[in-house]
Formats: C-alpha cells, sequence, structure tokens
C-alpha cells in the first residue's frame, strides 16, 4: 500500500523544510523536498498523489523522524501492576515514540540470554512500538555477557548505584574485567553507594528518622554522581570500553564528560526531560512526583543542562528513564517513597514546548531535538534503518500539530495518561504541540487517539558507533 504524506513541514537532519513522503509497505520509498522550486520534483510529486493508495494531509504539521528512547523501564516481566510491555509501549507511542529500549530491572533481572529472549517473545506479540532490551550486568554473569549476540541485544546496563531492583555491581576486578572484555555498549547507571549511605546514615540522624522527600537531593547527593562518572571514566579510559552514562542530572558530570570526550575517551551521555523540566524547587509543589535516582538537583544543574543540549554540547541523546509506579507507591518519605516517574507519553512534546520557554534553548530548533531523540540514539545503537527519515529506511514518523487549535486544551491531565500508573508528574503543565499521528514501521500505531493492532519488530544492532555521536 502506497501513503502520501502530503504537504508537511519536514524536520530532519539538521533541516527543516516543506515537504512530501511516500510510504510503501514498511518504508519510507520517496521524500519530495518542495522548499525550492529548484528541489521540487512537481511531476513526481503529481503522480505520487495520483498512484497513492492513500492521501494524508499534513498542511501546517511537523513531520519528525520517530523518537527513539533507548532507556525506558516497562516493569515487565513481574512489575506488572506498575505497567507492562503493552501499556507502555502504547504510552510511548501516544507520544510519538516509533522505538524503545527497556532495562534489566524486572523480575526476574534480564541477566541471561534466555531472560532477554523472554522478553523479545513477549514484545513481539504486544509492544506497539520497535523494541529492543539491554541485558543486566551482575557480579557473576561475566560468561552469559560475553555470549550475547549484540546484533540483537542493545549493550550491557550496569548499575554502579543499587536503584529501584537492585542490580548494584561492586567487585573491582568484575568491573574491570567487564569493561576489557565488554562486546558492546556499556550504559551506566552511575552514583556511588557508599557516598550515598553514608549521606543517608547522618540525615537519619539529623531528621530523626524519616528523612523529608524535599530531601531527597540531599540522600542522593551530587557527589555520589561526580564520584561514579568519574569512576566510569576511569575504567572506560583504561578499557577503551564505549561507556554511555545514563540520567545526568549535575553540571559537574557534564565537564567530566567534556574532559574525558577531549581526551579521546569513548563516552556519551544522556540526559531526560525531567532533569530539564524541574529541579530541587519544585518538591514542594510536587512531592514524591519527582523523586528519582538519580535526584533532581539544583536549578543551576537545569541550566547547564539545557545549554549543554545546543549543537556541539556534551549531551548526546535524550531519553526518558520512564520509571512508572503507582502513586500508592509513591507515598512516603525520601527513604520510603519508590524512586522514578513516567515520561515516555511527554517527552518530545516537553522538549519541544522548552525550545519556547527556555532562553538557554533560544538558538535551537526541532531540528536539534530530532538530533537529539531519535538521529544520535540511532547512531548510539547503530541500529538498522531507523532514526531518521531517509528513502528506503523504516517509516518510523511522528506527526505533530505544533499548535494546538484554541478547541483543544493544551494543559496536560493524569486522565490521558495511556500507561498502566495513570498519573503524570507533567499534569497542569501546558504543552501546545500535539502527537497527531504516529507511525511504527509504516502504520499508524497510534492516530488521535486511537491505537492500532501492535505492530512493532525487535530492533537489530550494529553497535560500537563513534563516541562523538556523529556518523
Ligand atoms: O528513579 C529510578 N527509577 N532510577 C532508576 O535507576 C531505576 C528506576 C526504576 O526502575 O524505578
Ligand atoms: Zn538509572
Ligand atoms: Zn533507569
Amino acid at each position: 500500500m502506497l501513503t502520501l504524506l502530503h504537504n508537511a513541514e519536514i524536520v530532519n537532519e539538521g533541516r527543516r523544510f516543506k515537504g512530501s513522503i511516500v510510504i510503501d509497505g514498511q518504508f519510507i520509498s520517496r521524500i519530495f523536498d518542495e522548499s525550492t522550486p529548484e528541489a521540487g520534483d512537481v511531476s513526481g510529486l503529481e503522480a505520487a498523489l495520483t498512484s497513492a493508495d492513500r492521501v494524508i494531509d499534513c498542511e501546517g504539521s511537523l513531520l519528525m523522524p520517530g523518537v527513539i528512547d533507548t532507556h525506558v523501564h516497562f516493569r515487565d516481566p513481574g512489575l506488572t501492576e506498575k505497567g507492562d510491555i503493552e501499556t507502555e509501549s502504547r504510552a510511548a507511542v501516544a507520544g510519538g515514540v516509533t522505538s524503545y529500549i527497556d532495562m534489566p530491572n524486572t523480575r526476574p533481572a534480564t541477566v541471561t540470554r534466555e531472560a532477554v529472549d523472554n522478553k523479545i517473545k513477549r514484545a513481539s506479540e504486544v509492544s506497539a512500538a520497535n523494541f529492543g532490551f539491554f541485558i543486566g550486568a551482575t557480579n557473576d554473569n561475566l560468561p552469559e555477557l560475553l555470549d550475547t549476540d549484540y546484533t540483537r541485544v542493545a549493550g550491557i546496563k550496569l548499575f554502579l548505584g543499587s536503584s529501584t531492583g537492585n542490580m548494584l555491581v561492586d567487585d573491582p576486578d568484575t568491573l574491570a574485567t567487564l569493561f576489557s572484555k565488554a562486546p558492546a555498549l556499556i550504559a551506566v547507571h552511575a552514583e556511588d553507594e557508599a557516598i550515598i549511605r553514608a549521606s543517608r546514615e547522618k540525615l537519619l540522624e539529623e531528621c530523626g528518622g524519616s528523612i523529608p522527600v524535599e530531601r531527597h537531593p540531599d540522600v542522593r547527593p551530587r557527589s555520589a554522581c561526580v564520584e561514579a562518572t568519574r569512576r566510569a571514566i576511569d575504567l572506560a579510559r583504561r578499557s577503551g570500553a564505549h561507556l554511555h552514562i545514563c540520567h545526568i542530572s549535575t553540571a559537574d558530570e557534564l565537564q567530566l564528560i567534556k574532559e574525558a570526550k577531549a581526551e579521546g575517551v569513548k563516552v556519551t551521555a544522556e540526559t531526560c526531560p525531567q532533569y530539564l523540566l524541574f529541579d530541587r524547587n519544585d518538591f514542594d509543589r510536587l512531592g514524591a512526583r519527582i523523586k528519582c535516582n538519580p535526584a533532581i538537583k539544583d536549578s543551576s544543574d537545569r541550566i547547564a543542562l539545557l545549554r549543554e543540549l545546543l549543537p556541539g554540547g556534551v549531551i548526546d541523546t535524550i531519553a526518558t528513564d520512564h520509571a512508572p509506579h503507582l502513586l500508592s507507591q509513591k507515598e512516603g518519605d525520601a527513604l520510603t517513597a519508590a524512586s522514578g516517574m513516567p515520561m515516555v507519553q511527554f517527552s518530545l512534546r516537553a522538549m519541544l514546548e522548552l525550545l519556547d520557554t527556555e532562553s538557554e534553548l533560544q538558538t535551537a530548533g526541532p531540528e536539534r531535538i530530532a538530533e537529539l531523540m531519535a538521529h544520535n540514539p540511532a547512531r548510539l545503537l547503530g541500529l538498522d534503518r531507523r532514526g531518521f527519515i531517509r528513502e528506503g529506511y523504516y517509516a518510523d514518523l511522528v506527526l505533530l500539530e505544533p499548535s494546538s487549535p484554541a478547541s483543544i486544551p493544551s494543559k496536560v491531565t493524569d486522565a490521558e495518561v495511556a500507561g498502566r500508573c495513570g498519573w503524570t508528574p507533567l499534569a497542569g503543565m501546558s504543552l501546545t504541540p500535539k502527537v497527531r499521528t504516529t507511525f511504527v514501521n509504516g502504520t499508524e500505531a497510534y492516530d488521535r487517539g486511537t491505537f492500532a493492532t501492535p505492530h512493532g519488530s525487535p530492533l537489530r544492532f550494529t553497535s560500537g558507533t563513534a563516541s562523538d555521536g556523529k556518523e
């Protein structure tokens, strides 16, 4: 079947131009650039208009490559009261996310090839978006990690600090061997366990037993992040392994990574919308809803992170760390309330909105968001024919209405959350750009509130790409 997306505002590879796209089955078969009369192939477009089985009028809408979210926790198997692959992948496509990589802290933990195979099998049946999985490192599963086929598995996830699921790897010899032998990308949760433990003890004493949730950034202080990131960079420097630092939350780590990159260490950097939207003052308003690990830090960290999103900045990718918990599990104090928040459904809209509201991003446009959320994730993982709007590539696309008609409220509500947890930390926030349609492998996985029968495919990886995130 031929579908023509007619007269869209196409955002791709640093450009924004008026154009049309032909989808043939799963793939993009033609791109018509109508930005200049010379570039336009008028007769070709006319022929496409006649031969298309259907024409979708995209006038006034942005067409971007679908988001590739390289960091989600979909809770399947074992924690499915919070969410599962079916519900969370629906949330993904409702937010313009066409591919995701799920983390191993499920029950059982994904620390064997068999556990990965089980996830792939389950996702093949129920996932609305394309899917991939990290295999988790433990203190004793090195043989398993070395025997893994990294064309089917995204890479290795390493918790240098414990978080939900307690998958801490703390044996120095294991870490050194893992880095020196790793045949794939190592994605790291970088927080130092000893520093966290000491801060916790001190605060427990200071607060008399219960630490208020707004002190979470003191329980998991910046020094814990900086120390662990420094250690991880050191391991990468010695081994030559490709280190990917997840969810960066401090200005200090940005500096460390900048220096390491300049030195030639193979390191890439990820941050998440929550560290760009919130700072610790927001605990007053949002409480445990924004409690996550690493903790949300200071307003100066937020500003530094925003600045490093600009071209040439340290941040390579934006992922969500989508970590749904039930609101009932979010009750309690800094130690007892669950850590993590859902984000996959609103990440693209939130990032586009930040372009308008943050002066640090004044010089950036949606082209930069496409780079951070689709192109660079595809480069990072060496994804096969995804992440770009190119002829011959999979038609993984998102169509956005950049300005909502007055009749449609742009304020986010908990009621519109497609994931199982049923809430979002963004409730009440105005996000003007709206996802109209999300195409996964050429067909609408999501269209104005309706979901199609799931048809996500397993991702294929070539891995081992350049440290600067460029091809
Ligand atoms: O806040 C977090 N939540 N950080 C993590 O590292 C894990 C995640 C989860 O799975 O809940
Ligand atoms: Zn983490
Ligand atoms: Zn995570």
